[in-house]
């Protein structure tokens, strides 16, 4: 296992502590972003917290990942001024483009996240998605798609 000192550390700083869940949790994210099979299985036989609890914890809190992110994060606008402008019809049609569930934020291919987030700070733009620091504004359901196939 890649990283395993790393991991071991922090299931001692964490071992025997009640509560120590979603800290543990936590640390163990931070290390490659997501938390992997391999690595919850490890800390549960390590602490003895039952692997179903964890899970529990880990998809309970939109906090945590069980994948990892996409290359590229699409973050969707869903702020007043977007939300009014139709940025939930936005959301579907970047989630059709992409196929997408409700269930799904990352693709399988591992291209694309999509997450929705509050207000980006250009409003008059509305509505409004950014592919990692780039903004895409006054969306409609056709624009997406076409943004979407630019990237690599
Ligand atoms: S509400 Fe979407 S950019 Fe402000």
């Amino acid at each position: 296992m890649e990283n395993k000192n790393e991991i071991d550390a922090i299931i001692t700083k964490y071992k025997g502590k009640k509560g120590a869940t979603i800290p543990l949790l936590q640390d163990l994210q931070s290390i490659e972003g997501f938390l992997s099979r391999e690595i919850m299985q490890y800390a549960s036989d390590q602490t003895g917290i039952k692997i179903a609890d964890m899970y529990g914890v880990a998809t309970f809190y939109s906090m945590f990942r069980l994948k990892p992110q996409g290359r590229h994060i699409i973050k969707v606008c869903k702020g007043t001024a977007c939300h009014v402008s139709g940025a939930e019809t936005i959301f579907h049609a970047i989630q059709s483009h992409l196929g997408l569930t409700d269930l799904e934020d990352t693709t399988d291919d591992g291209k694309y996240t999509v997450m929705e987030v509050a207000c980006l700070g250009c409003c008059s733009l509305a509505p409004v998605m950014m592919i990692d620091e780039e903004t895409h504004g006054k969306l409609t359901p056709d624009s997406v798609g076409k943004i979407l196939d630019r990237y690599e």
